[in-house]
């Protein structure tokens, strides 16, 4: 079994299927080491989603993934645009909130008991992200010497040079011709062309207009697609549409290794593409997620978002009411419309699995085409 493209000797990988960055495991935190891990040593890679993880918990984890692998993998972060907060303390935000925002502390001070739960002070893993802390992140990154640094969301111009300096590779997220042409022209190594379809923070072009669109622009770059792709069918469509690897999150989320909280898995293996929508509720930049109880008085309410990390804030008292009540049925784990295509036949499937999977079929569908649709 071969699948083998030029990203794969830029990344030292065996195989270009890349489990995306993912802020989430059954604590909430970030992706667990055991998945990362498990996708890097099948021939793949994979990464850890730090965005909106406190720095020393970066580091934690980038130990424990060296400790499970000596394969490459990657730290995905977020530099989106942002305001400062006056004091990065959570119940402090809060009162920003109150001052700056009404309307958002009233819709929060109100949803909350609807909802049948009481509020909670901050916890463990409340946690304010401003420019400084940002900046920190990156820092541990840096000193850590990951093999690939991934930039989620914002602007790559600081980041490239310092990632160079120390032979790290960016690999950089865009869901518009004009970012991904941003990032190339910065430098980086990698442009990730992310579609509508996709989990988490994403744009509003599809994959079929987008991936083409990207892959010109930026060529001779390598590309990556990421949004909607769960199987081989989606590596040999990528792969059609120029891209050298896929970036996948969703498909991962739900494997033995990936640690989600059941009810969160629930929503994602019994949810509908449908059921997985755009927002901007929970960090101020849109993002797609399921369609919770939250979501949907969200969406009623008809709020704009506040900027980052006000936001982010207000989402992250409905988080800790609803855990502290043990109710998280009535939150939304992120995930994308690919949601529609896993079903229980995917629950627990090792990684590895999954990544030999993509390999096998994807292999399979690019023999096949030629052997059925291209005439002598
Ligand atoms: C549960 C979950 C958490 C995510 N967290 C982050 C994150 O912290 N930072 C980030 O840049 N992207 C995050 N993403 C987006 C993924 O990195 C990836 O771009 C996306 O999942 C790809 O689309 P797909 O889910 O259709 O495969 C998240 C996605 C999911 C599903």
């Amino acid at each position: 079994m071969s699948l083998h493209t030029p990203l794969c000797d830029l990344l030292h990988i065996q195989y270009p299927i890349i489990q995306a960055g993912m802020g989430w495991d059954k604590e909430g935190l970030t992706t667990p080491p055991e998945l990362v891990a498990a996708v890097s040593n099948a021939g793949g890679l994979g990464c850890i989603g730090g965005s909106s993880i406190r720095p020393e918990v970066i580091r934690e984890r980038i130990r424990a993934v060296r400790k499970l692998t000596d394969r490459p993998f990657g730290v995905d972060i977020t530099l989106p645009k942002m305001e400062d907060v006056r004091i990065p303390d959570p119940d402090e935000v809060r009162k920003e909130i109150q001052e700056r925002f009404p309307k958002h502390a009233k819709f929060n001070d109100e949803l909350i008991p609807r909802l049948g739960l009481t509020a909670v002070p901050p916890d463990r893993k409340s946690w304010v992200k401003t420019p400084a802390a940002t900046r920190e992140q990156l820092k541990v990154i840096l000193e850590e010497k990951v093999p690939i640094l991934i930039i989620g969301l914002g602007d790559t111009a600081e980041v490239v040079p310092l990632a160079h300096e120390r032979g790290i590779l960016v690999m950089a997220l865009a869901g518009a011709v004009k970012h991904a042409l941003s990032h190339a022209r910065k430098g980086a190594d990698v442009i990730i062309a992310q579609g509508y379809e996709a989990g988490g923070h994403t744009g509003t072009i599809g994959n079929f207009p987008l991936i083409p669109q990207i892959v010109d622009a930026v060529s001779p770059k390598p590309v990556v697609a990421a949004g909607g792709i769960s199987d081989g069918r989606g590596v040999a469509a990528a792969l059609a549409l120029g891209a050298q690897g896929v970036w996948c999150g969703t498909t991962f989320l739900v494997t033995k290794e990936g640690g989600i909280n059941p009810i969160y898995k629930n929503q994602i293996l019994n949810g509908s593409s449908e059921d997985f929508v755009r927002t901007a509720y929970t960090s101020g930049h849109y993002a797609r997620h399921y369609r919770s109880a939250v979501i949907k008085e969200w969406m009623a309410s008809g709020l704009d978002a506040m900027p980052t990390p006000y936001q982010g804030n207000a989402m992250d008292e409905v988080r800790r009411a609803a855990e502290a009540a043990n109710r998280v049925e009535v939150l939304h784990v992120p995930g994308g419309q690919v949601a529609g295509m896993l079903s229980e036949e995917r629950n627990n499937v090792p990684a590895k699995e999954i990544v030999d999977r993509m390999v096998s079929q994807a292999t399979q569908i690019l023999n096949d085409m030629r052997a059925r649709f291209v005439g002598a």
